[in-house]
């Protein structure tokens, strides 16, 4: 560190939707710690070359959002084990050596939030299952495999995708039509789709076959009670919603940029939901 005030943000495309500013503008007041966290518009063309200037401009580390995220990982330097997983960083730490370190930190806050919510969701090693083959997924997968699931299951739209992460995670798949017929035997449910997200149809499958005692996470947190979460809960399961994951992901910047482990709490989700 330089003595300077350190500088931190998210860079993506669009990026104004994003509620990273808001997160760790929160936690710097909280803290009381010196320091800024900005929105920084930057297109596809000019990501390599924006990124390497921003130490110099005394940024210590950016998150980065949609579309840079496979980008972010090729021009890093080095990289943590779940970026390389997941094949994607959401997180660059420009090192004082001038290196650059990419992490992934959707698979901490996947994990954190789903032990937070529903701290024995592993009491019985039941398979889980998960929905869509999309970055999230991956993320999901990884967490999912990193912490000792042995039985997970992978349904989405596009076979050809859930195949392409099973085989490298060592992982099953089922047919997207199938799944309504499967929920049943399913400990752990995890929705990666944007399906059920504010404009966007609902989940297909029927889910009135949800069995008392499952854990049922939806990582669409627009509506914050989508209708799988509400099916879940009417069916006596445990529902975790998505709005959890996107708190903790931001947890890993803040401590590595910012110096201090922050709290998600109450306060955190009535800031971020305005
Ligand atoms: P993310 O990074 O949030 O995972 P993504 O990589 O675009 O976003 O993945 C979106 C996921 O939602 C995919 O699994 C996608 O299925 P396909 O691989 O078949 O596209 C799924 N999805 C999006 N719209 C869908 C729809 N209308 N029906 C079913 N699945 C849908």
């Amino acid at each position: 560190m330089t003595g300077r005030i350190p500088l931190a943000g998210v860079v993506g495309s669009p990026v104004g939707h994003s509620k990273s500013p808001t997160l760790h503008g929160h936690w710097l007041k909280q803290y009381g710690l010196p320091g800024h966290y900005v929105p920084l518009h930057i297109e596809a063309d000019d990501f390599e070359s924006v990124i390497r200037t921003l130490p110099k401009a005394g940024f210590v580390g950016v998150n980065v959002t949609v579309p840079h995220k496979i980008r972010a990982l090729d021009i890093a330097d080095t990289s943590s084990k779940f970026a390389e997983r997941i094949g994607a960083a959401n997180m660059l730490t420009f090192r004082p050596d001038g290196t650059i370190y990419a992490e992934n930190s959707d698979s901490y806050g996947f994990l954190a939030h789903l032990k937070q919510s529903a701290p024995d969701w592993r009491s019985q090693d039941g398979p889980v299952l998960v929905l869509g083959a999309g970055g999230a997924a991956r993320a999901v997968v990884a967490a999912l495999i990193e912490d000792g699931a042995t039985d997970v299951v992978i349904a989405n739209r596009t076979a050809s995708a859930a195949e392409d992460i099973a085989s490298v995670a060592n992982c099953s798949t089922v047919d997207w039509s199938d799944v309504g017929s499967i929920i049943e035997e399913m400990q752990t449910i995890v929705n990666t789709t944007s399906l059920g997200m504010t404009g966007m149809p609902p989940l297909p499958m029927n889910l009135s076959g949800l069995p008392a005692g499952q854990t049922v996470m939806d990582l669409v947190y627009a509506p914050p009670e989508t209708e799988l979460l509400a099916r879940a809960r009417q069916a006596g399961c445990t529902a975790v919603d998505g709005l959890g994951m996107l708190l903790h992901q931001a947890v890993p910047g803040f401590e590595r940029w910012f110096g201090v482990m922050p709290e998600v709490d109450a306060e955190l989700r009535r800031a971020v939901l305005g």
